[in-house]
């Protein structure tokens, strides 16, 4: 597979056409963004860890059954994916308190939530990652009911298959993001999992090791991300 022009440069990842058209290459960079991209700033080995972290994570999900748009490693900081045509809507599980949606309740952060939540933001840096409901989904066209069930349905699904890698390693997943896309008229998980778009807690200490870190200013950022690779039987 070759890969070609560049076709999108976000604010972690970069992304680059190949010589098949269904296919694209993400480059993880050791840019790390926070606060919709108001402080972004370079973490060493970022890009490498984040890549390798995502592209096990994503082979679990996928023999969970879960579709995905990853197919390979290419390097330290790439991988090959499926190109989708992205959904411009995040779904978000909670699966205990922290965050936006404690300011935007006024509850204490970690609290259980039970049974997990679930929330819809649209991907929009400019007006901050709005929440938005199902109507607005559907009436501004972003996505058809039908593949908001899956969306959600799926969603859960990775939580069940995750709350329980992690537990694993003796850390509780607070909380994540992901994105899906259509290939072939179907919903397949998009974007990445890491500890970027993720909260996950010692379960015993409740230390934060994951985008907190960077967001809180709490030092060790890509550190913690190893410490939660290695926990789960990763090497870097
Ligand atoms: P952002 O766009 O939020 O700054 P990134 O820096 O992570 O995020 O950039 C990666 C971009 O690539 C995201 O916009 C994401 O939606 C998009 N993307 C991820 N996976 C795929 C895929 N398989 N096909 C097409 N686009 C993808
Ligand atoms: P929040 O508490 O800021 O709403 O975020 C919930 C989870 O989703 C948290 O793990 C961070 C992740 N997230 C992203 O990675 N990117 C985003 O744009 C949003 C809204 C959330
Ligand atoms: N992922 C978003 C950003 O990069 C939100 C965040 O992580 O705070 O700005």
């Amino acid at each position: 597979m070759e890969k070609r022009d560049e076709l999108y440069a976000g604010k972690a990842k970069s992304v680059y056409t190949t010589d098949n058209p269904d296919y694209l290459v993400l480059l993880f960079r050791n840019d790390t963004s926070a606060f919709d991209g108001k402080r972004i700033e370079q973490l060493e080995r970022k890009g490498m860890v984040n890549n390798k972290f995502n592209a096990f994570i994503m082979e679990k999900l996928a023999a969970a059954g879960i579709p995905t748009h990853f197919e390979k490693l290419l390097s330290d900081t790439e991988c090959l994916v499926k190109k989708l045509d992205m959904i411009p809507v995040e779904c978000v599980v909670r699966n205990f308190a922290a965050g936006s949606i404690c300011r935007r309740y006024g509850v204490e952060e970690g609290i259980a939530l039970t049974p997990p939540t679930f929330e819809f933001f649209l991907k929009n840096d400019a007006l901050g990652d709005p929440m938005v409901n199902e109507y607005h989904i559907e009436s501004f066209g972003w996505a058809k009911p039908e593949q908001l069930t899956k969306m959600k349905e799926l969603t859960f699904k990775v939580n069940d298959v995750l709350v329980e890698l992690f537990a694993g390693g003796n850390m509780l997943l607070v909380d994540f993001k992901i994105e899906f896309g259509l290939f072939n008229g179907e919903i397949v998980l998009g974007d990445e999992f890491s500890p970027d778009g993720c909260r996950l807690w010692d379960k015993d200490t409740r230390e934060k090791l994951d985008k907190d870190r960077f967001r809180q200013n709490l030092g060790n950022v890509v550190e913690s991300y190893e410490l939660v690779g290695q926990r789960l039987g990763l090497t870097f």
